[in-house]
């Protein structure tokens, strides 16, 4: 683990998490009474999952305040390389400069607010607007303003790009837009040594590619069907084939910062969708808070990794990162990769169902099983824990 921290020359009064406007939102948190609800094993209000100023407000006080996944050191191991992405729905291009640093700065020029870097990822000696040319370094300071020289007293040092934090642990870098936020390893846990524990080394992956999806349903509609397998035997017949999915066999674990499945492959697989004997002898599945995605399949060693962003009340967008141990063969990444498709599939479907019945108005809210779907819970307290804070 590397922490990059802001460099000096940018004061802590400028960074971009000290001036974001404060939103003010109706008042859409009824805490006691959502707490309560969630005691008694319901769900959330179904209200909230179609309500545009309470996906501002998981913006402001969830998506701003947490690390978020925003790619991977590769995309940034040569000087001059970036790559854009968003956090909370602010711009934010990640850069390695001349010395080798780490930056993300906020990707919103500081003259009359232009996207300055509108590629997804490239190389460049500067980061110049397109608009007037103004021109950053890589490292965010301002460098060039043409025309500047013709007005009185125009200090440029107080014009850099604002900067956010970026971590990394292993090939994944990690983005949070305040200046001082607590640190990644407090997120992540014991995440690390659960996957090495399972048999995924991240010396030894290698990325191998990147799938982008959209799904017509909010981001906790998608983030909680991912977080049960009461729905395993029922919608996803060939992941039941390879794994246990019993309630006594299939572990649902919640963390501190995390919710963890544990799934053993069957003593005797039925017909299975790809070969499942290998050094990676269990499945497991976490999302981290609010939105981070880490599967592993068994077999060989494989790791999916991405993030889940709400983009609209009713839409969410999310890739996964896809890699797999240095001597896996094509062909076995060919046959888990369909299978893995398959039970995505069956996901989206699912999850665009209960986006449709949930957001109707017809049921006000869920009733969980809290003896299978106990991670729901701890996730919905999440996100209400966050929502209450001002
Ligand atoms: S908006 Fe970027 S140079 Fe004018
Ligand atoms: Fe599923």
């Amino acid at each position: 683990m590397t922490t990059h921290h802001p460099a000096p020359h940018h004061p802590a009064a400028h960074h971009a998490a000290a001036h974001h406007p404060r939103a003010h939102h109706p008042a859409v948190v009824d805490a006691e009474a959502c707490s309560a609800a969630l005691d008694r094993g319901e769900t959330l209000p179904w209200t909230w999952y179609a309500d545009p100023a309470i996906t501002a407000l998981e913006q402001e006080r969830i998506f701003r305040r947490s690390w978020s996944y925003v790619g991977r050191t590769d995309q940034v191991a040569q000087p001059g390389q970036f790559f854009t992405c968003e956090v909370g729905g602010v711009p934010i291009v990640v850069t390695r400069d001349r010395s080798g640093g780490l930056n993300a700065l906020v990707n919103v020029c500081r003259h009359r607010g232009a996207q300055v870097v509108r590629e997804d990822c490239g190389t460049r000696k500067s980061l110049q607007c397109f608009y007037h040319a103004w021109t950053y370094g890589l490292d965010g300071s301002l460098r060039g303003v043409p025309r500047g020289d013709r007005e009185a007293d125009f200090d440029t040092s107080q014009l850099g790009l604002r900067r956010a934090s970026v971590d990394t642990w292993g090939p994944f870098v990690f983005v949070h837009l305040d200046p001082e936020p607590a640190p990644l390893t407090e997120m992540l846990g014991e995440l690390p040594e659960l996957l090495a524990a399972g048999g995924i080394d991240l010396e030894r992956m290698r990325f191998h590619h990147r799938v982008y999806y959209t799904i017509e349903a909010n981001w906790k509609i998608a983030v909680e069907n991912y977080l049960e397998c009461y729905h395993c035997p029922v919608a996803h017949p060939g992941l039941a084939d390879v794994l246990d999915v019993s309630p006594d066999a299939y572990e649902l674990e919640v963390r501190p910062t995390f919710a963890t499945h544990h799934g053993v492959v069957r003593d005797i697989p039925r017909e299975a969708g790809y070969p499942v004997q290998g050094p990676v002898v269990e499945g497991q599945y976490h999302l981290v808070w609010p939105s981070l995605k880490v599967n592993v399949n068994p077999g060989q060693p494989n790791l999916s990794f991405g993030p889940v962003h709400p983009a609209g009340p009713e839409r969410t967008t999310g890739y996964l990162d896809y890699f797999f141990g240095d001597d896996v063969d094509e062909a076995w990444i060919k046959a888990m990769l369909a299978f893995d498709d398959q039970v995505g599939a069956e996901d989206t479907d699912l999850v665009e169902s209960v986006q449709r019945g949930a957001s109707s108005g017809g049921v006000e809210r869920g009733r969980l099983l809290l003896g299978s779907e106990h991670t729901i819970s701890a996730f919905q307290r999440f996100v209400l824990g966050r929502l209450r804070e001002d």
